[in-house]
């Protein structure tokens, strides 16, 4: 055993015995956790952006102390930049020397093999690999920290609603990274909404206009890389990967309205379209529209697009039978939540608006996370992001077939777009084949209505 995972055991040992007391006694103070023996382990699985962040905001956590031990990726050049990043930030925080750093497919398992139980794992790769890897955790008994979108199609939603109820039977702790729900303001604004202050919501909107996001635009992969590690870095591109623009980019809206609404939608009826491609051959349309259907009936309008020289818009609103309110205005953070009187948002109409500065989502969501760790407390949020993640690719789907598309018959889908994902190596194929001349299969909707890619024979 390295002295890592020993000084871990004792760690979470002493730490379970502190919280163990704590509940006989049934104390509500809380314990109070301080020093070398309570400190949380940290494994970081995808080093890229967002897992250096979500890194970042672990390791800031006023809540008890934390300790990068081990990381993962398959990129060597990204594991490094993470690396330098945090360590510049968190010098006393991050011990993760070479024979801690893993590269590859396997990766994941190495660095949660530093872990003990008790200990967190962060999951930021592409969604692609969510399933795969928080199976292992589970295996592992860690706590878990992953981004969202949490599944991409029919297969691993139904894979995750299920590995989420045996995380709860094991009472782990899992943060999804939907971090708008651990916003203070849209808290506060969902109170509101409850108590009726807008009346009955009859209708709620969202818009992602941007212009080009992420990898959403591809070109072909150069000639002498592999496609598979190309479609890797290239990941908002492959449905496979990310379940593409759509799911990557407007799950928070499609998840913080839903919320509102206290209910995920039923039913999508969609249309999108690629319009300016050049010589990009990603999956992605550049515009998608979305109307989502509740079960009382009440619909969803979502509209997001990727085409630069537009207006551009980044928001969400609900309207209600007495009322309407903005959800959230530019982007994530801030979210400047407010109510107006009547459908007319002018100013001399607003009736609240959350008063001071808002606490960064980011940081919430891992201050909630570790003190239910540490306190030992009910926290799982899997099955709100699997359901958020499955009614996103509901909308999409309806996109890319141009059929109405139920709650059901996206969770029922046959389709999976990577069946061999936990089988992948560096050198292998990819589950997506370039076309001969290197384009990719795209949704045909009319034409392909039973699966969002694939051969029209
Ligand atoms: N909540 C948010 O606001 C937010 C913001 C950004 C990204 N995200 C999510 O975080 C995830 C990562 O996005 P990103 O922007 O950081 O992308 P990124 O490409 O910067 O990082 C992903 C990292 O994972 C690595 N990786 C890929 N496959 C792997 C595997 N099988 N094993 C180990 N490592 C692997 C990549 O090499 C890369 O370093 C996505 O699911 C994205 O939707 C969420």
């Amino acid at each position: 055993m390295s002295q890592t995972q020993q000084t871990s055991d004792n760690s979470r040992r002493s730490f379970m015995k502190v919280a163990g007391a704590a509940a006989l006694v049934g104390s509500t103070t809380p314990a109070v956790y301080a020093g070398e023996n309570n400190t949380i382990q940290l494994a970081l699985v995808g080093a890229g952006g967002r897992g250096t962040g979500a890194a970042a905001n672990a390791l800031a956590s006023k809540v008890g102390p934390t300790r990068l031990v081990a990381m993962a990726d398959v990129f060597e050049d990204r594991l490094a930049n993470s690396h330098k990043a945090l360590t510049a930030r968190f010098r006393g925080a991050v011990d993760v020397p070479e024979d801690r750093q893993f590269i590859g497919f396997e990766a994941y398992r190495e660095a949660m093999d530093v872990l003990s139980p008790g200990d967190v794992v962060i999951l930021t790769t592409p969604a692609a690999f969510r399933w795969v890897q928080f199976k292992y955790a589970i295996e592992k008994g860690l706590n878990v920290f992953m981004e969202k979108p949490i599944s991409v199609d029919g297969p691993s939603s139904r894979r995750m609603l299920a590995l989420g109820a045996e995380s709860v039977k094991k009472n782990l702790k899992v943060g999804v990274g939907l971090m708008c729900r651990h916003c203070k303001a849209r808290q506060e604004l969902f109170r509101r909404i409850q108590d009726g202050q807008i009346g009955d919501i009859v209708e709620l909107r969202a818009y992602r206009m941007a212009g080009p996001t992420g990898s959403a635009a591809t070109g072909k992969a150069p000639k002498d890389s592999s496609d598979l590690l190309y479609q890797i870095r290239r990941f908002h591109a492959f449905l496979w990967l990310s379940g593409g623009a759509v799911s990557d980019f407007l799950i928070h809206n499609i998840d913080e309205c839903s919320w509102m609404k206290n209910a995920f939608p039923v039913q999508a009826e969609a249309s999108g379209g690629r319009h300016y491609r050049g010589d990009d051959v990603d999956q992605n349309f550049d515009t998608y529209s979305i109307e989502y259907t509740y079960a009382d009936g009440t619909k969803l309008l979502v509209n997001g697009r990727t085409i630069p020289g537009c207006n551009q818009r980044f928001a969400s609103f609900a309207h209600g039978s007495k009322g309407s309110a903005v959800i959230s205005s530019r982007g994530h953070a801030p979210s400047r939540a407010r109510i107006y009187k009547g459908w007319n948002m002018s100013k001399e109409n607003i009736t609240w608006s959350f008063p001071g500065r808002e606490p960064n989502p980011y940081q919430v969501e891992w201050d909630d996370l570790l003190t239910a760790i540490r306190q030992d407390q009910p926290y799982n949020e899997v099955q709100r992001g699997a359901e958020a993640s499955l009614v996103t690719a509901m909308g999409r789907m309806a996109a890319h077939t141009g059929q109405i598309i139920t709650r059901d018959q996206m969770l029922n889908c046959k389709h999976e777009f990577a069946p061999n994902v936990d089988r992948l190596t560096l050198d292998g194929p990819s589950p997506l084949k370039a076309n001969p001349d290197g384009t990719y299969q795209v949704p045909m909707p009319g034409l392909i209505k039973d699966r969002e890619y694939g051969s029209l024979s």
